[in-house]
């Protein structure tokens, strides 16, 4: 397709992937996660499921992206032509669309509560965060201007929005969490919330561990919703596909450490449970902070703002991934105009989202299979959308796609020889290893959910 819009370079493919990457999934659900089965032992299987689940699902999306030179629909279509491959791009709409939805309510908070903390009003008392999300307009008001920057930025275009963008975000991110956690280890206490971190307890590594580990590692690197397909669709020819999955995958991993190292010392300082889920991020450390944080008030108040500037960043870089995906579906294979597309999908995904904002409010009493809709979305999502785009993405490069064909794309046609070296090892686990683990996730999910 002529006119296609592309990624400058390897740093700014790894700056955008790392911006779709890096997200609430590091800020909250990696600290509780890693505390919840082991610490420091589950941060080591967490790392092997990148390896040998993760990525090889990452390389694949890469593969079929930049070969196929389109959204999903597109690239299926062209690299299995006369199959029915092309209908996984229906999933890839659905599904970013989807979290886009209540990610946006989670992102509408952040910005609440980033303009609470420079109004000093926040951490003056505990309550606030259950009052503050039950209610109706506020929390509406908030989602409804984070959908609007995100619609801003993708309308901008790939280069001028989403590169342009993330480029800048992601070194100052980076900046704050790490000013976060600097402060957070000079909190009283802070060294039982560094050494839940670090510390391995393999007693608690069971089989929901491993689980935990691959839903985690898909969550977080964006996986099996055509995030990094469409990414990798705007990837130059030239440009290093290792380089890229091991660059995005390492800054993911360094900055959902840190986060942890941000979040847990405060937690243990109030003497709070680790697994408190988004509570933590947004109750706790405001309150935390001003209380028995050190320095003036400005400082405390500072910090706080820092820290909610970083989860908003961070949330950004991640909504505009998903947008992207059904907006570049949209302009090649419906071929409306970008800002319509736009409009239409971030209206879709506003009204979603109206819903799951209300329901922790209003709607707290409609319940989908025992969840409110908040968190069954969150959960088709996470336990079963994500895992099985993956699952189809893995066996497509796997079985379906010429091996040589994967080969050349994957190192640059020859001419990247590393990627020529590990392209055995790379088949075994996109053949197998991968397929065979999110087998078990599944079954794992049933389970869990029967039981
Ligand atoms: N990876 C993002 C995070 O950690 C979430 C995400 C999922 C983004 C799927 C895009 C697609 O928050």
């Amino acid at each position: 397709m002529k006119n296609r819009e592309q990624f400058s370079g390897n740093l700014t493919i790894i700056m955008a992937m790392a911006g779709s990457a890096i997200g609430l999934g590091n800020i909250w659900r990696f600290p509780y996660i890693v505390g919840e089965y082991g610490g420091a032992a589950f941060i080591i299987i967490y790392f092997l499921a990148c390896l040998i689940i993760a990525l090889p699902i990452f390389f694949a999306e890469s593969v079929i992206g930049r070969r196929g030179g389109m959204d999903t629909f597109g690239s299926m279509k062209k690299l299995a032509p006369g199959s029915k491959w092309y209908k996984v791009g229906m999933l890839t709409i659905i599904s970013p669309i989807i979290i886009l939805s209540y990610y946006s309510v989670v992102g509408g908070w952040s910005i609440h509560y980033l303009l609470e903390s420079f109004g000093g009003a926040l951490g003056q008392e505990t309550g606030h965060f259950g009052e503050f999300i039950s209610s109706v307009e506020a929390p509406i008001l908030a989602h409804t201007v984070f959908i609007a920057l995100v619609a801003a930025i993708v309308l901008a275009g790939v280069k001028k929005g989403i590169e342009k963008f993330s480029k800048y975000t992601m070194p100052v991110l980076f900046i704050l969490i790490l000013v976060t956690v600097i402060y957070s280890l000079t909190l009283p206490g802070a060294g039982r919330g560094v050494s839940y971190l670090v510390k391995p307890d393999f007693s608690k590594l069971t089989a929901q561990a491993f689980t935990a580990a691959v839903g985690q590692a898909f969550f977080s690197l964006s996986l099996g919703v055509g995030t990094v397909l469409t990414y990798a669709s705007y990837m130059r020819k030239k440009d290093n596909m290792l380089l890229s999955g091991v660059g995005t995958a390492s800054f993911d991993l360094i900055f959902a450490l840190l986060a942890g190292f941000a979040v847990m010392p405060a937690v243990f300082a109030a003497g709070l449970s680790p697994a408190s889920g988004p509570g933590v991020v947004f109750e706790t450390l405001p309150y935390i902070f001003s209380k028995m944080g050190s320095g003036a008030a400005w400082i405390t108040i500072c910090v706080s703002g820092i820290f909610f500037l970083a989860v908003l960043m961070a949330a950004l870089t991640s909504a505009i991934s998903m947008l992207e995906v059904g907006v570049a579906y949209l302009v090649e294979e419906k071929h409306l105009k970008r800002s319509r597309a736009v409009l239409y999908l971030s209206l879709f995904a506003w009204s979603v989202g109206l819903l799951c904002s209300l329901s922790f409010g209003p709607l707290a009493d409609v319940t989908i299979l025992g969840n409110s809709i908040f968190d069954f979305l969150d959960k088709l999502c996470s336990n079963w959308l994500l895992p099985f785009g993956g699952l189809l993405f893995t066996i497509f490069v796997g079985w379906k796609m010429p091996s040589a064909d994967v080969l050349e794309e994957f190192s640059n046609n020859g001419k990247k020889p590393l990627n020529v070296r590990l392209y055995p090892a790379l088949r075994i686990l996109m053949r197998y290893v991968a397929p065979i683990g999110i087998m078990i996730i599944f079954l794992n999910s049933i389970l869990g959910d029967l039981s």
